[in-house]
């Protein structure tokens, strides 16, 4: 950097993103001509839905190219609220949904709407990378909430009364989660439930953008609808981006108590503005159009998710819960750990061998690697195989 610049304080509590960061070193092994399997990317390989397409394309030949309302189209808001109901059980409607460019961008805009240096926000970790670095950038203090495979990756609503205090300002849900798939039952949310009623200072965001990739039957259980009345204060986040593989057409929706939804839309109407009006389109179709396709794709991930598992139990010194949800696997390999003193160089080890995964330690975790089994069952039997051949 030249001399007399610098990055603001903000920007230099925030560390780049680590999925991303092996992401792209894959891209460039590959470039270099190295064979790597890449399970480190959070998004489904399915093709985006063929009737989400024709509606971006459609979009484009009507002229639909130009700024649309700052939060979204009156459309689309329509669509979420359909969405909300008929998949989350949350009764809403168009007046408390913002739309944003992703689930990231609405998780953004929230925390740093609310946020203020001193404050606490209580993250269950293993977390999804991206949380502690935005209530970093926003000023506010991480609190950890340590969980392990033994209690399904879940916190106890013992563990959430001992970590709020008057500073706390949220705690942050993940069901399913990423990177573990913990999905949390309606009882366990009843039972965080009664905790938070004692607290009002703390909001809780529910992110349930995983929700329709789940791999136990029954009704999702969310926070607004366990506890409705906790829901002035829960900001539901959801979205396209991973139940129907729309990844790059970054459109996230939320749902929450007006005053919350007001400010991230003042937020948004001086960063990004709109979200793209032709991936506003193609979300329109996502929601209102089919869904049986859902089913479909929930086999075929619940069916590598046990292959992932069996072969993974087979090497040893690795184990691996089964995720309920999502399409991640969180390995523990701490019987190996002396022989790499930590997860960054096992990590660096197995892409040496070519398959590129992504360290517990990027997580909040420990001691092991996420995989992704958003791959063909090909792709995912030989990386399992590198990774058994490199720990051998
Ligand atoms: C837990 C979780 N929340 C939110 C997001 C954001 O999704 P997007 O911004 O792509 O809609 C992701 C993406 O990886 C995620 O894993």
């Amino acid at each position: 950097m030249a001399v007399g610049v610098r990055l603001s304080a903000a920007l230099s509590r925030v560390a780049p993103s680590q999925t991303t960061a092996m992401t792209d070193r894959a891209i460039a092994l590959r470039a270099e001509g190295r064979d790597i399997i890449s399970l480190s990317v959070g998004e489904p390989d399915f093709a985006t839905p063929a009737h989400v397409v024709a509606a971006a394309k459609a979009a484009l030949d009507a002229g639909d190219t130009k700024y649309t309302a700052v939060g979204g189209t009156a459309r689309l808001k329509a669509a979420a609220a359909l969405h909300f109901a008929r998949d989350l059980g949350i009764q809403t409607d168009p007046s408390r949904v913002i739309v944003s460019a992703g689930g990231k961008q609405a998780i953004f805009h929230a925390l740093l709407a609310t946020v203020d240096p001193g404050d606490e926000v209580l993250i269950p970790a293993p977390w999804w990378v991206s949380y502690p670095e935005i209530v970093n950038f926003a000023g506010g203090t991480v609190v950890p909430m340590q969980t392990n495979a033994a209690g399904g990756f879940r916190i106890t609503a013992d563990q959430l009364e001992a970590a709020i205090t008057p500073r706390t300002r949220w705690l942050l849900l993940n069901s399913p989660g990423n990177p573990t798939g913990a999905t949390y039952s309606s009882a366990d949310l009843a039972a965080l439930g009664e905790v938070l009623r004692r607290h009002p200072q703390v909001l809780v965001m529910s992110d349930d953008i995983y929700a329709p990739l789940r791999y136990t039957p029954g009704r999702h259980a969310t926070l607004a609808v366990e506890c409705p009345e906790l829901a002035e204060r829960v900001l539901t986040v959801s979205g396209v981006s991973k139940s129907h593989a729309m990844t790059g057409f970054r459109i996230g929706v939320s749902t929450g108590p007006k005053w919350l939804i007001d400010a991230m839309e003042t937020l948004q109407s001086h960063s990004s503005g709109n979200p793209a009006s032709i991936s506003q389109a193609a979300a329109v179709a996502a929601f209102e159009g089919p869904q049986d396709f859902l089913k479909d794709w929930c086999e075929i991930f619940r069916a590598r998710r046990d292959r992932v598992v069996a072969a993974v139990g087979a090497i040893p010194g690795l184990t691996t819960p089964v995720p309920d949800g999502a399409f991640y696997c969180m390995i523990d390999a701490a019987p190996l750990m002396h022989r790499f003193g930590d997860d960054r160089a096992l990590v660096l080890h197995l892409l040496d061998h070519g398959v590129a995964v992504v360290p517990a330690s990027a997580f909040g975790g420990q001691n092991g690697f996420r995989i992704s089994f958003a791959a063909d069952e090909t792709k995912l039997d030989e990386a399992i195989r590198r990774i058994g051949a490199a720990l051998a």
